[in-house]
């Protein structure tokens, strides 16, 4: 079994998903712990109630990002986990965090990219009268949202849409795909290579994989 390590900072509905993915052996791996850079984040509670480790690393602990992203390695090393997962993670990690999980780290982002990396993509996606909106689960790299793409989802945007609505359409569709990507890992059919996203042995175009029509 495949050791999964997820990082989150708040409501942890996708790591709630993960969970269940678990549970319902979907995910053919084991989730070892859960870390959060916010004490009182709700998926904290979600991990506990899991009877999964559950670990809050916070900023004020820490003199630097990079003492604070020692520490979480050493932490996160002690579960050997094969796959670290960001879900909901809010902190900018440093390039050594980044390179010591390279093809083993994973994160969702709430909008098609590369369109909307960064924060308040529902927002933008109003904003503009976009069409179409969506999420994105992409490898880690140091570009921020820049990795490649693994598997996008689209949703609709309609008429007097909110902020909440869209945000509630892009969420369920992300506990669906974020789930099967980890899956996916774990089954030894995805990988990173060449600064690319590989999908049972074939390199996945830049919008990710795509299911023949
Ligand atoms: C998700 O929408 C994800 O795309 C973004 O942060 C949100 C986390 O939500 N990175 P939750 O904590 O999993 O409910």
């Amino acid at each position: 079994m495949k050791n999964i390590v997820v990082l989150i900072s708040g409501n942890g509905s996708n790591l709630q998903a993960i969970i269940d993915a678990c549970e319902q052996k979907k995910i053919n791996g084991t989730l070892r712990a859960v870390f959060s850079n916010k004490a009182d984040a709700f998926g904290l509670e979600r991990a506990r109630e899991a009877t999964i480790p559950a670990h809050a690393l916070t900023a004020d602990q820490f003199a630097s990002r990079d003492a604070f992203d020692r520490e979480l390695m050493l932490e996160i090393d002690a579960y050997a986990p094969d796959l670290v997962v960001l879900a909901g993670y809010m902190r900018i990690l440093s390039p050594a965090f980044v390179s010591h999980y390279a093809g083993r780290l994973l994160n969702i982002h709430p909008s098609l990219l590369p369109k909307y990396p960064g924060l308040h993509t529902h927002r933008q996606v109003l904003e503009n009268g976009d069409e179409e909106h969506g999420t994105t689960v992409h490898f880690v790299t140091d570009e921020l949202d820049g990795g490649p793409v693994i598997l996008q989802a689209k949703v609709p945007v309609f008429d007097g849409d909110t902020e909440e609505e869209i945000t509630a359409r892009v969420q369920a569709q992300e506990h669906a795909i974020y789930p099967l990507v980890v899956s996916w890992f774990v089954e030894g059919r995805l990988k990173m290579e060449n600064n690319a996203a590989w999908l049972d042995g074939v390199c996945l175009p830049p919008q990710g994989y795509a299911a023949d029509e």
